[in-house]
């Protein structure tokens, strides 16, 4: 069982972007809140993927990815906040490990690179947010992600259901 995580250039990103559509499109499915609705389609989920190319290869973003015996089974983007008052600050976003891999700790690791690399780059501040009281909420509370609390009806699921969403941050 070999699994290694690594952060992409834009041109092994681009190889990737079938895979990470199906795994954005499996999310969405699940029912997760991470901005689209379902059914999505291959092309606009590919296309979610190649609109990050730009940030990619002009080193504000940074796609973090899980893989296991040479498949792609997770991501997570780290995101530089673009406003020249924010230089120590980054997003989260697009935390997503396929339903088929979840709970092995691949998005624990992910997570762990991520810091790693926001450390490296001399961020000190990590924001984003997350469906409350969702598995992805209970995933970063462990972690050590403070919850600055609820916005109710926020956004809908993937599959339909309105949810309130809670807002996060690390001091790292
Ligand atoms: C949230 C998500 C990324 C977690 O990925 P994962 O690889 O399964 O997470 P890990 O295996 O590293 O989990 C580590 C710990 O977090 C907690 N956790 C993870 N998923 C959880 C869930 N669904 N419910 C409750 N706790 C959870 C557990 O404490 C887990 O440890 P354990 O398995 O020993 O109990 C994954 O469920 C996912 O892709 N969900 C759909 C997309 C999504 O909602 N993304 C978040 C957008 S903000």
């Amino acid at each position: 069982m070999s699994s290694k995580i690594c952060i992409d250039d834009a041109a092994a990103f681009e190889k990737r972007i079938p895979r990470l559509a199906e795994i954005l499109i499996d999310a969405v499915a699940g029912g997760a809140g991470v901005s689209f609705m379902h059914p999505l389609a291959q092309k606009d989920a590919e296309d979610f993927w190649i609109g990050q190319l730009n940030g990619i290869k002009a080193g504000s973003t940074f796609p973090v990815i899980a893989e296991h015996e040479g498949q792609t089974v997770g991501i997570v983007l780290l995101i530089k906040a673009w406003a020249p008052n924010q230089p120590h600050r980054a997003d989260i976003a697009k935390m997503l490990v396929h339903s088929k891999y979840r709970r092995h700790g691949f998005a624990t690791q992910l997570i762990k690179a991520l810091e790693d690399r926001a450390r490296s780059l001399g961020l000190s501040l990590l924001t984003f947010d997350a469906v409350a009281g969702s598995g992805a909420a209970k995933f970063y509370e462990r972690l050590g992600f403070i919850n600055v609390g609820e916005i109710p009806g926020y956004a809908y699921s993937g599959t339909g259901k309105l949810d309130g969403t809670c807002f996060f941050y690390k001091l790292i």
